[in-house]
């Protein structure tokens, strides 16, 4: 294994394959990114990228013409020429909320299949605690059977191939803790590295392919890594479930969530992020992960209260919203509501497990018409509920509204000329799921206001 320069492949092309391809690629890294979607791949040879994601595509365009970057469908290949291989397929839930790795397992399987000498796996994915070990595992089954001419394997010329003496495969856990929306830069100058590795050569290939990012490298074992990833997912979304039910307690007593919230983010042992309430937390990680942490925990016969909270109190808030706006209108029942945002936060397309999708199905419910408008979300939000009416912009959407609801935080609705939309409502109740317009002036405004936590 050449661990100088060695070359990378990275099978899985989300949100944290691409990442790690292109900024492998851009550390002068040789990197094929391998995915098994042929049409996706397609997109990606011809420098289209399949998800929004500022500033990745110029990344993957810059290194694909430099020739550090490819893109393909053949893992077998890109298996064999790798040194380093970096899983970061999806993990999604199963309907009932528990991890499905049959992604994970799968190619676990292909590298045992096509392994042709000493490499280091390293799983990007988030995993439930065990996966490294299982991934471990499975290659070893695969390379056992090869051994014993069971024929999985198969070279170019389509005859069994024979696995050489030397196909040493480690198995890393490298937890990835970038954020849609800002991956590059969180994946340049993250918190920490975790590694969980079982040797302190594993532990040297990834500090030296980190050897540019300036940020504290913490070496563990990999069961460790796996939990320290869904812990500090965990962590982050009770931060937000806790500040949302603070803030509907300051609803109550006529106290504003965003001034307690400063006034508690000044004690450094709590901090200031993460305490923005809103209409509850969205994407493809936060509520996926807390809900996979306590099957897990289910499973081994641990209750975990405080877990399961998380996921109860980001539910009731993202209800809520229809039941405020109930409300404030007595009935929802033919009203024509405008929707301002459907991604899950800004700077993204992604609508996976959004607000914005319980409160939709809770206005359909209501016999509510639902007029939207998202800056980069709304050809998703389509296929999922094709009966809502798309605007191309936000003034169009509230045109004759007997009501708006603001869901995500863009810069386009913050930068808003609300008197022009005061004018084109045809009745004013305008409620502000994310707090980022101030009470007094949109009630100056002659509006009917609400937000969260605040009066
Ligand atoms: C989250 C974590 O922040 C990343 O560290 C992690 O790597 C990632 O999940 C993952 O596991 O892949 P992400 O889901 O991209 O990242 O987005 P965040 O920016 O963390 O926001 C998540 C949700 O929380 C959004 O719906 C956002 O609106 C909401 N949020 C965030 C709040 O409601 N209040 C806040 O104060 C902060």
């Amino acid at each position: 294994m050449d661990t100088e320069n060695p070359t990378i492949c990275v099978i899985g092309s989300g949100y944290v394959g691409l990442t790690v391809g292109a900024v492998m690629a851009d550390f002068g890294y040789t990197v094929v990114s391998v995915d098994s979607d042929e049409a996706k791949t397609a997109h990606l040879q011809r420098g289209t990228l399949p998800i929004f994601e500022p500033g990745l595509d110029e990344l993957i365009q810059k290194n694909a013409a430099q020739g550090r970057l490819a893109f393909t469908t053949d893992i077998q290949g890109a298996i064999r020429r790798a040194d380093i291989i970096f899983i970061a397929v999806g993990t999604p839930s199963t309907p009932e909320g528990r991890v499905d790795t049959g992604a994970v397992e799968a190619v676990a399987r292909s590298i045992g299949q096509y392994v042709n000498g000493p490499k280091l796996v390293v799983i990007k994915s988030t995993v439930p605690t065990g996966t490294t070990e299982r991934v471990t595992r499975a290659i070893a089954e695969e390379l056992a059977r090869r051994r014993e001419g069971g024929g999985h394997a198969t070279t170019e010329d389509n005859a069994p191939s024979a696995v050489p003496a030397d196909c040493d495969v480690e198995v890393a856990s490298c937890p990835e803790f970038l954020r849609e929306s800002t991956a590059l830069q969180d994946f340049l100058h993250p918190s920490r590295v975790v590694v969980g590795v079982n040797s302190p050569r594993a532990a040297e290939v990834i500090r030296r392919l980190y050897a540019k990012v300036n940020a504290p490298f913490f070496v563990t074992t990999p069961i460790n890594a796996e939990l320290i990833k869904y812990t500090s997912n965990a962590m982050l979304a009770l931060k937000i479930s806790f500040i949302n039910e603070i803030a509907s307690f300051c609803e109550l007593v006529g106290a504003d969530v965003q001034e307690v919230a400063r006034g508690v983010a000044l004690d450094h042992r709590i901090g200031p992020s993460y305490l923005l309430a809103g209409v509850g937390f969205g994407g493809s990680c936060f509520p996926k992960d807390t809900r996979a942490l306590d099957w897990a925990a289910q499973d081994l016969g641990l209750e975990m209260p405080i877990v399961q909270a998380i996921t109860e109190v980001n539910e009731r808030q993202k209800r809520g919203v229809v039941h405020k706006l109930r409300g404030l209108l007595g009935t929802l029942a033919g009203t024509r509501v405008a929707v301002l945002g459907l991604s899950y936060k800004p700077n993204t397309d992604d609508i996976r497990d959004a607000p914005s999708l319980t409160v939709v199905r809770d206005l359909l419910a209501e016999s509510a018409s639902v007029v939207a408008y998202d800056p980069q979300a709304m050809r998703h939000f389509r296929q999922v509920f094709p009966q809502t009416t798309f605007t191309a912009d936000p003034y169009e959407a509230v045109e004759e509204a007997g009501a708006a609801v603001l869901l995500t935080e863009w810069q386009e609705f913050r930068d808003l000329d609300m008197a022009r939309v005061r004018r084109l409502m045809r009745r004013p109740v305008f409620l502000d799921g994310r707090n980022i317009f101030d009470p007094a002036a949109m009630r100056a405004l002659g509006f009917q206001y609400a937000s969260i936590g605040r009066v």
